[in-house]
C-alpha cells in the first residue's frame, strides 16, 4: 500500500536457510532490488544454526533461490554485493552479542545508518526465545528504525497469542511489529478495498438492506503435503480460518475508514471482529479428507499421509456461519468455508444480493429464488470479478437467463505481483496497513478459542469432492 521511498537498511532473516526464506523472502527481496524499488539499498544477513554455511555458500543459495534465467549475472552481482551469512548457535546471550557485533560491522561496511529488519521465519516454538534474545541484546532499538516481522501462526489460541504479544511488547512497540498474513499481500485482496470504496455504486448497496448472505471460500487441491508435523497440531481452523478467512471477512464487512491509512483501516477491522456474535457449535462443520482423486490423480486419505496418526481427528475442512451484531450486517450470515483436497483450487467471495421486492416473472415460469444478483470476487486463480444479472433470453416471451458481467485481471494486467513482494515493500517503507495488529490477532483468536476447546468429530469427505454434505446443509 505504501508509495513513498524506503531508507537503506539491513535485512536480517532468522531461518535464513529455511524453506520460506528460499521460496518467498529471498526472491521477493531480489525482485524489489531489481526493480529499483524499496529494498534497492538493502544489505541482507541470513541467520541460521548451520555452522557449515559460509558467506560464499549462502550467496550461492540466495542466487539459486532467485535465479531468474536471463538475469543470472545480475542475481550473482546482487548476492556478491548485498548478501551475508551469520551462524547463530544455540541462542545464548553470547550468541546474540556476537550477532549484534556482526550487524554493526556490516552496517559500517555498507555505510548504513542503523535501519534494521529482523524477519523471524522460524517455527512458532522458536519465536519467544528469538524475541527475548534480540531484546536482551539491545537489538530492539538502534540509531535508525528497527522492525520485527513475525510469520504465522501467531499463537495457537487466545492465551498463547496474548502471551506472545506481551513478550513482544516487552521489547518492541506495536509500530515496530509486522505480523504477516500473506493473504493481505495478495493484489486481489487489496483490490477489495478499492472495489468497495472507489465504486460508490457498490458501497451504497453494501449492507443488510441489499445483501442477503456472504460466502467466503478458500478451497485447495493440495493435501497436507510434507507438513503433517505442523498440521496435525493445527488443523484447518487454526491454519486457515483464524487468519486468512477471517481477514477476508473483515475487509468485506468493515465500515468505511476515515482514511486509507494503517491505523484507520486496522481500527475498522478490529471493530468488525468485536461485532461477531459467539459462534454456535451447531453452526460449524468439520471434515477430514478420505481417499479420492484430485485432478484425475488418486490421492491417499489424510490419515494415510506421512506423519499423520492413524486415528487422527485433525480437521482438514471447516465450514461455519458467522453472525455480526452491528447495524450494517445484522441478520446477514457470513459463511466461511475452507478445505484441503477439494475439487478445485478457488478463493472466492460471493455476495448474494436480496431478490427483487416484487417478483413479476413467476407467471412466466421463472422462480424468484434462483434469480438474484450475485457478485463473485475471485481472488485466485483467474483473478477478477463477475456480476451475475438477469437478461431476457431472445425470442421467447419472458424467459430469464442469468449471465455474468465479467472482469478478468489477466486480460488487462498480465503480471500480478507476488504477495511477499508487496508485503516486503510495505515493510521497508514502514506501512503497516497490510499487517495484522496485536488486537486483531487476539480478537480473532477469542472468536475461535471456544470452538478449539470443544470436542469435534470431523465428517469424512472424499478427496476431490466439495467437502462433507453437512456443510451444504449449514447454508440451507
Ligand atoms: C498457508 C497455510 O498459510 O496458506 C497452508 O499454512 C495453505 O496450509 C496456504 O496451503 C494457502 O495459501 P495460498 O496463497 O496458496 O492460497
Amino acid at each position: 500500500m505504501a508509495g513513498g521511498g524506503a531508507d537503506a537498511s539491513l535485512f536480517i532473516i532468522f531461518g535464513g536457510t529455511g524453506d520460506l526464506a528460499q521460496r518467498k523472502i529471498l526472491p521477493a527481496l531480489h525482485q524489489l532490488h531489481a526493480q529499483g524499488a524499496a529494498g534497492r539499498d538493502c544489505a541482507l544477513l541470513g541467520v541460521a544454526r548451520d555452522r557449515e554455511m559460509t558467506d560464499a555458500r549462502y550467496r550461492a543459495l540466495a542466487q539459486k533461490a532467485v535465479d531468474g534465467g536471463e538475469s543470472r549475472d545480475e542475481a550473482a552481482a546482487w548476492a556478491e554485493r548485498a548478501v551475508h551469512y551469520h551462524p547463530i548457535g544455540a541462542g545464548t546471550p553470547g550468541d546474540y552479542a556476537a550477532l549484534r557485533a556482526r550487524v554493526e560491522r556490516l552496517e559500517a561496511a555498507h555505510g548504513l545508518s542503523g535501519n534494521r529488519v529482523f524477519y523471524i521465519a522460524l517455527p512458532p516454538s522458536a519465536f519467544p526465545g528469538t524475541v527475548s534474545g534480540l531484546g536482551e541484546a539491545g537489538l530492539n532499538r538502534s540509531a535508525g528504525w528497527t522492525r520485527i516481522v513475525l510469520e504465522k501462526p501467531f499463537g495457537r489460541d487466545l492465551a498463547s497469542a496474548r502471551a506472545l504479544n506481551e513478550l513482544v511488547h516487552g521489547y518492541f512497540d506495536e509500530d515496530q511489529v509486522y505480523r504477516i498474513d500473506h493473504y493481505l499481500g495478495k493484489e486481489t485482496v487489496q483490490n477489495l478495498l478499492v472495489f468497495r470504496l472507489a465504486n460508490a455504486m457498490f458501497e451504497t448497496l453494501w449492507n443488510r438492506d441489499h445483501i442477503e448472505a456472504v460466502q467466503i471460500t478458500v478451497a485447495e487441491e493440495l493435501g497436507v503435503e510434507q507438513r503433517a508435523g505442523y498440521y496435525e497440531r493445527a488443523g484447518a481452523l487454526r491454519d486457515m480460518v483464524q487468519n486468512h478467512l477471517t481477514q477476508l471477512m473483515t475487509l468485506v464487512a468493515m465500515e468505511v475508514p476515515s482514511a486509507i491509512a494503517a491505523d484507520a483501516i486496522r481500527a475498522e477491522k478490529i471493530k468488525v471482529l468485536r461485532a461477531v456474535a459467539p459462534i454456535r457449535l451447531e453452526n460449524v462443520v468439520y471434515g477430514q479428507y478420505g481417499r479420492g482423486a484430485v485432478g484425475g490423480e488418486s490421492v491417499p486419505a489424510y490419515h494415510d499421509e506421512p506423519g499423520v496418526a492413524s486415528g487422527s481427528t485433525t480437521e482438514t475442512f471447516v465450514a461455519l456461519k458467522l453472525e455480526l451484531d452491528n447495524w450494517r450486517w445484522q441478520g446477514v450470515p457470513f459463511y466461511l468455508r475452507t478445505g484441503k483436497r477439494l475439487a478445485r483450487r478457488l478463493t472466492e467471495i460471493e455476495i448474494k444480493f436480496r431478490r427483487a421486492p416484487v417478483w413479476l416473472f413467476r407467471s412466466a415460469g421463472c422462480e424468484e429464488d434462483v434469480h438474484r444478483n450475485t457478485l463473485l470476487l475471485t481472488l485466485q486463480p483467474d483473478e477478477g470479478f463477475s456480476l451475475l444479472f438477469e437478461i431476457k433470453a431472445p425470442g421467447e416471451r419472458f424467459r430469464l437467463r442469468q449471465l455474468p458481467l465479467r472482469f478478468n485481471y489477466a486480460e488487462v494486467f498480465p503480471r500480478i505481483p507476488e504477495a511477499y513482494q508487496t508485503l516486503l515493500r510495505d515493510l521497508l517503507e514502514g506501512d503497516q496497513t497490510l499487517f495484522v495488529h496485536a488486537d486483531e490477532v487476539e480478537t480473532a483468536w477469542s472468536l475461535y478459542t471456544p470452538l478449539l476447546d470443544a470436542p469435534h468429530d470431523p465428517r469424512p469427505y472424499a478427496a476431490g469432492s466439495r467437502g462433507p454434505a453437512e456443510a451444504d446443509r449449514l447454508q440451507a
